[in-house]
């Protein structure tokens, strides 16, 4: 299935909806429907042999890709890489493109990345502050293949410039920004130009942000990681995951060899699913921001909380990085409770509109304290140096109206 070719100058909002979607539709559908079939039948024994060596376009089996896949894979690709894509263009290069693939989570996206671009032997630098399931995949799998992985300590531009100088024979760079559980930004185009002056490449997960509010590829970086889990699905119903980069021509035969022969793939109803949470993306990230914005200033000024980290308070050191790379600062926000780990236990059993849940990104708002839940299980120093304190909570703010938001936080606060 050819999905439609959009004129990338259209804007965000328009690539949300009508990207990657094809028309007509099967039936004239107005959106796609959802191709659930595991394999798909060949014309003639001829055409099926042209499908199969890469002479024509069509669709084999589903593990080797689905029309769903590709509808949502070229709406994301639309939306990373709108403006490198008008960028090259206007500087002539008219045939410049950018692809995304489709991955049955975000962990498998990172884990056929990572084996793709690199082999035993190798040595990467990593920022520390990333996602806990990023930082046991290359703590544990990666080392297991002896693949080194050298830490960067802080997200300053200053810490990657020093680790890359002191490595530079790394095969590549990766960081996380927003980044838990501090929101921390990191200077994506700085530590591009630092990478590139080295050869390597620069893979950044943007699921905190997504493409609506920041676009590393424009920054300056060469791959891009999303769990499509959290705000790209939206509503908590999917689990996916996306790789998107304009390097896939010259990768792209075993990175789509890679995925296939590992069969990390989304069923169609998920793809599906992922590209109807895509078609309000913008006006969802809006509503996230929005509330956002409010609560970190509520919570900033509330006497039982003693530091709050989001990027939109002008008290986050990552703030001014923040409002020059990013549209918005996200609806994601830390802070510390006065009372410690009894505080955090309270007020997660105090709740009553919020949802007592990990995860992130969806139209509710999910709250939890990791030092009783997702790392009660760490060792009290260990979580610490993770800087996962006993009074930190984490909360994912949704859409609900924003009175109703603050008057849970009110009355749970108020029993800590
Ligand atoms: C920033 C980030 N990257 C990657 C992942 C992994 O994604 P998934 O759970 O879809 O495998 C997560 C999951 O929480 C995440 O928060």
């Amino acid at each position: 299935m050819k999905s439609s070719t959009l004129n990338p100058n259209y804007g965000f909002n328009t690539l949300s909806i009508h990207a990657g979607e094809p028309h007509p539709c099967s039936q004239n559908a107005h959106v796609a429907p959802i191709y659930q079939s595991s394999t798909y039948s060949f014309p003639s024994a001829e055409e099926g042999g042209q499908i199969f060596k890469g002479e024509k376009e069509g669709y084999v089996y589903g593990r080797m890709g689905s029309p769903n896949m590709t509808i949502v894979s070229e709406k994301v690709a639309a939306l990373e890489g709108r403006d490198l894509i008008l960028a090259k263009h206007a500087a002539g290069e008219t045939d410049f493109t950018v692809e995304a693939h489709a991955f049955s989570s975000g962990m498998n996206a990172i884990t056929t990345l990572m084996l793709t671009l690199l082999k035993p032997g190798d040595t990467i630098i990593a920022q520390s502050s990333l996602y806990g399931g990023t930082v046991g995949l290359f703590n544990n799998l990666l080392t297991k293949y002896n693949i080194k992985v050298v830490w960067v300590a802080h997200g300053t531009l200053a810490a990657f410039e020093q680790t890359i100088a002191k490595f530079p024979e790394a095969k590549l760079v990766y960081c996380e920004t927003p980044a838990n559980p501090t929101l921390e930004i990191v200077d994506i185009e700085g530590v591009a130009n630092l990478a590139h002056t080295h050869n390597m490449p620069l893979v950044v997960d943007n699921t905190f942000a997504t493409p609506y509010l920041q676009r590393p590829l424009a920054l300056g970086a060469d791959w891009v990681i999303h769990s499509t889990t959290k705000y790209i699905g939206g509503h908590g119903v999917v689990v996916g995951g996306m790789v998107v980069s304009p390097y896939f021509k010259t990768l792209s035969d075993e990175l789509l060899s890679n995925m296939h022969n590992t069969g990390g793939v989304p069923s169609p109803f998920d793809a599906w699913l992922l590209n109807m949470g895509l078609k309000t993306l913008p006006l969802r990230m809006d509503r996230h921001c929005d509330n956002a914005e409010k609560i970190a200033a509520y919570l900033e000024n509330h006497p039982k909380v003693s530091k709050v980290w989001y990027p939109g308070l002008e008290s986050h050191t990552g703030h001014d990085l923040a409002k020059k790379q990013m549209k918005r600062y996200g609806g994601m926000i830390s802070f510390e409770l006065k009372g410690g780990l009894d505080a955090g236990i309270k007020m997660m059993d105090s709740i009553q509109l919020m949802i007592l849940a990990v995860s992130l990104g969806t139209v509710d708002t999910l709250i939890q304290h990791p030092a009783s839940m997702t790392h009660a299980k760490v060792p009290v120093d260990q979580r610490h140096a993770a800087g996962i304190t006993d009074g930190l909570v984490r909360v994912s703010i949704g859409l609900e109206n924003i009175e109703d938001l603050l008057t849970d936080f009110d009355q749970a606060l108020a029993k800590v």
